[in-house]
């Protein structure tokens, strides 16, 4: 697939995807997500990336919603469809095996904010702006942020800021667990880069199963829950990484992982 929406590189085992429609504050469009998903089933099929950071072109914006322009004349069925699919993309980057960082460089509203939860950590800028203003539209969320922004942050809260369409600040957004860390504009791709490189030093394996593990667990019962964490704890013992980690530690030096 080429891509007309997004741009594409890999450093240091890091993919950086950049949402680039500068006309449309990188608004999500059909061919946008179509875009992400298919990035997304090539970033978990190379061994060569080990984390993949989301960020938005500009200054101004991660991404500003879904795109209203072509959104304003669906038809119920299109407008449902639509809604699947970016409940699918967000989905596909949730179930990445690859742990995902957002790094929201500017407004994350409405399909923006809901990219952004479905990354596993929301690295802000002291720029962003989040919030879910799909009803001053006369809509709801429709890429999930009624679920994810209730299960991340809770339901009062969740409700306040999908009832009120209100946009917080990067501040707030911290204070409520909606960003992990907030850090100045100029040093957010840095920082994130960062992070990145210091969950890729661990052992890949370890950290694909402990993604599994709390994704999937946080669906079952907390008895369930700690059994799966148990297989998947036993399932360590089978990789190589595991015999260099713990090889590496006894012997006093920086393990050396292979992912195997
Ligand atoms: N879709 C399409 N185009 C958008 C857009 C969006 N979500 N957000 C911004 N744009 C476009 C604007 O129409 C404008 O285009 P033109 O230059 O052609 O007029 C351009 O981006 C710049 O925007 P503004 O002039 O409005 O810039 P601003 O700095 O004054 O305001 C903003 C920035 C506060 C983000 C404002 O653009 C805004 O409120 N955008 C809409 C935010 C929104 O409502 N998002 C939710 C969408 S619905 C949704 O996402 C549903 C869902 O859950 C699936």
């Amino acid at each position: 697939m080429t891509y007309e929406n997004l741009l594409l590189e890999i450093e240091n085992g890091t993919a950086i995807v950049t949402i680039n429609r500068p006309k449309a504050m990188n608004a999500l469009n059909e061919r946008t997500l179509l875009e992400l998903q298919n990035a997304f089933s090539g970033f978990a099929e190379d061994d060569a990336i080990q984390v993949i950071i989301i960020t938005g072109s500009g200054e101004k914006a991660f991404v500003a919603g879904a795109d209203i322009a072509a959104m304003q004349s669906l038809t119920v069925l299109e407008a449902r469809q639509f809604a699947k699919l970016g409940h699918q993309v967000m989905r596909h980057i949730e179930a990445c095996p690859k742990p995902v960082i957002a790094a929201i460089n500017g407004f994350a509203l409405g399909g923006g904010c809901e990219l952004a939860l479905g990354c596993d950590i929301r690295v802000a800028a002291e720029n962003a702006r989040f919030g879910q203003p799909e009803v001053n539209l006369g809509v709801i969320p429709g890429f999930g942020g009624t679920q994810r922004l209730t299960r991340l942050i809770g339901k009062g809260r969740a409700m306040e800021l999908i009832f009120s369409g209100s946009m917080i600040d990067a501040a707030e957004a911290y204070r409520i667990g909606l960003a992990n860390k907030v850090v100045p504009h100029d040093q957010l791709l840095a920082v994130t880069k960062k992070m990145a490189s210091t969950i890729s030093n661990n052992g890949p394996l370890a950290v694909r199963l402990s993604k599994e593990a709390i994704h999937n667990g946080l669906e079952l019962d907390l008895e369930r829950a700690n059994q799966y964490e148990a297989e998947l704890f036993g399932l360590c013992f089978a990789t190589a990484d595991q015999k260099e980690g713990m090889q590496a530690f006894l012997e006093k030096r920086q393990a050396e992982f292979t992912g195997k």
